[in-house]
């Protein structure tokens, strides 16, 4: 297995290749069959040795589908699936680019170059690539963004290289700067938005930015390395993902995929069993460690264990050091949905994106007070970790000394061995959180997991088709929402159900075909990105399955959705570009423009956009109005 042959393979599919799962196993027919569609048509269902039950969502989303438009509470007629090169939107919504890979940020700096993808000091003045998680600022009248760049498409930044591969310092200089987060001032100007060039705001944290350890795992031994002896300073962040937002004015990044970044030459290497949990390999995606030995496992062993947090950063101070939060744990961070629960605590839910892995929240030890000195409440905390139930009910197991063995810093290092230890549920995937913003209600999306009851997670622990992930080689996702008990978010237990069952009515009349609340119109798969409007209602973005055949078929791109928690009704209002994936969601102060991440156009060499002809594709950020300049959100 070569992996430098596979550089355009996703994170998960490059882990994959790392841990392949054995093929099909007899007894997914046999749990099809359990979660039939008619058990859904029911309105609850036996699933495996438990059982889940829609709920009253499910029951009133066919009331919901009855129902006319005008008595829905989603303002806009359904999108109908496509596989075109372009952004489809609804009749009466316009939208246009606010800003593409490579675009600079500073008026001095070399304009795009797609005949080589730019250098490492253009790159460094530039717009990340990749685009993914962002949030809206405003300061003294300006709109300022916070914007992930997760990872690149080395085709399109390496153009000048044959195999698309960083092949010189300059290259991986250039790499290390497609990544981490692109802070901007932002303007509509003549009615267009775009970035104001040489704002003091404007800002590049790219994976040599140096940042603080904070927390638990400050100083730690395991965090120490040559460049930083004593473990306070980690030197940058990268595969940055989803995102968060504090109501102290900070921006929440989180480190997902980082352990493809690191590469051992060495066949006497052995990798410790520590490392293995986190997916790590002697053959990374980048060739980083060609051009800098933090990146070699044999010279710099701790290395890896200063990435897989959550790093706070204050867009609104240029001169600020981003502070890496080790409390929130270190794992494949999806995003940080932070909300402030009635008794004041800071309660942060934390999705852990690989199969079989887990669900966390953590809840600061001291309050937040409106106006107060909140900008430390991430620092100290409780992490928890989720134990579903197939009663519909479900409990936060603290992760502490004395329910794991571990000290706190081992805890905030090695989170994911904490969680095994006791006993937590392994999941399908978590990816985005979502807070509903007026009653205590949370959503979490559960991707997909074609092992989910086929191999144990990376830990050993086992993956039942149960509770909130039923379906044996889940294929089309789910999203699961719960309620605390009392609505406090502290509270250690919870209801749940799901929200929705991802699938394909029109291939399948099995658990494939999915709840109730999905239908030929509105199908999707690999619901990924979720964000709540002002309004209460839940924006759905996918990253899935776009080959728009066999399963799939008519599905078309990836896409944007938007659900109502109170019927169950879903309703597409945007599908992307060919091999996109719609990824980050965000609003002006006005609501009268959302902006969402349109990441890897053309992964597989099949798209111009956002340009066209013969261009090079571009992840881009979109600004997405309507044409009557109402809210539209
Ligand atoms: Fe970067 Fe799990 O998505
Ligand atoms: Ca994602
Ligand atoms: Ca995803």
């Amino acid at each position: 297995m070569n992996i430098n042959n596979n550089k355009q393979l996703g994170f998960d599919e490059l882990d994959e290749l790392v841990r392949p799962a054995p093929e099909v196993v007899e007894f997914e027919e046999v749990a099809n069959k359990m979660v039939s569609r008619r058990g859904f048509l029911g309105g609850g269902v036996a699933v495996g040795a438990g059982a889940f039950v829609m709920g009253s969502t499910t029951l009133a989303a066919g009331k919901a589908m009855a129902a006319s438009a005008e008595e829905s509470r989603l303002a806009f007629s359904m999108v109908k699936a496509n596989a075109l090169d372009t952004i489809t939107v609804p009749e009466g919504y316009k939208w246009e680019v606010l800003a593409s890979w490579g675009d600079p940020l500073f008026s001095n700096a070399p304009a795009f170059d797609a005949a080589t993808g730019g250098t490492g000091a253009s790159q460094e003045l530039a717009f990340g690539d990749h685009n993914d998680g962002m949030a809206f600022f405003s300061k003294d009248g300006k709109q300022i963004m916070a914007i992930n760049n997760e990872y690149t498409n080395e085709k399109t930044l390496h153009a000048n290289r044959a195999d698309g591969m960083p092949a010189n310092a300059d290259d991986v200089r250039k790499n290390k700067a497609a990544h981490g987060v692109s802070i901007i001032e932002v303007a509509q100007r003549g009615g267009k938005w775009g970035i104001v060039q040489d704002s003091p705001y404007n800002r590049r944290i790219t994976a040599d930015t140096e940042m603080d350890i904070t927390g638990p795992a400050r100083g730690h031994k395991w965090m120490q390395t040559s460049e930083d002896p004593k473990g306070l300073v980690a030197k940058g962040t990268w595969n940055n993902c989803g995102n968060g937002q504090t109501p102290w004015g900070t921006y929440l990044t989180c480190e997902e995929n980082f352990n493809g970044y690191f590469t051992a030459n060495d066949k006497n290497y052995k990798m410790p069993e520590a490392f293995k949990r986190y997916g790590m390999s002697t053959e990374g995606r980048y060739n980083w460690a060609m051009a800098d030995a933090r990146f070699d496992l044999v010279k710099e062993p701790n290395e890896p264990n200063r990435f897989g947090y959550v790093v706070e950063i204050d867009p609104l101070d240029p001169t600020s050091r981003p502070k890496k939060r080790t409390a929130l744990g270190r794992f494949k961070h999806e995003n940080a949905e932070l909300t402030i629960a009635a008794n004041g605590h800071v309660v942060v839910y934390l999705g852990d994106d690989e199969r079989g892995e887990f669900l966390y929240r953590f809840v600061s030890k001291n309050k937040y007070l409106a106006g107060g000195n909140n900008r430390d409440l991430l620092e100290e905390g409780t992490l928890y970790v989720a134990k579903f139930h197939d009663n519909n009910r479900g409990e936060w197991l603290a992760l502490t000394p004395k329910t794991t063995g571990m000290t706190d810093a081992e805890i905030s290092i090695h989170t994911r061995m904490a969680a095994s230890k006791v006993g937590a549920t392994t999941m399908d995937r978590p990816e985005w959180v979502a807070a509903h913003p007026h009653k205590a209600e949370v959503y979490c999306s559960l991707t997909n997991n074609k092992n989910r009851g086929v191999k144990p997670n990376a830990g050993g622990d086992a993956t039942p088709a149960s509770g909130p992930n039923p379906r044996v080689k889940n294929n089309f996702g789910q999203i699961v929402r719960w309620t605390p008990m009392d609505s406090d978010h502290t509270h250690n237990e919870f209801k749940w159900d799901l929200f929705v069952l991802a699938g394909n009515p029109a291939v399948y009349d099995d658990a494939n075909a999915g709840s109730k609340n999905v239908n030929q119109d509105n199908m999707f798969n690999s619901p990924d990105g979720l964000k709540f409007d002002s309004k209460g209602l839940l924006w759905i973005q996918t990253d899935g399955n776009y080959s728009n055949e066999k399963g799939f078929q008519g599905q078309g791109n990836n896409q944007m959705l938007v659900g109502d928690p109170e019927t169950g009704e879903i309703r597409r209002f945007l599908v992307g570009p060919k091999e996109s994936e719609i990824t980050g969601a965000t609003w002006n102060a006005a609501r009268t423009t959302m902006f969402i991440g349109v990441q890897h156009p053309g992964e597989g060499g099949n798209s111009h956009w956002p340009n066209g002809g013969n261009s090079v594709p571009r992840s881009s950020v979109i600004a997405i109005s309507r044409e009557d300049g109402a809210v539209i959100g």
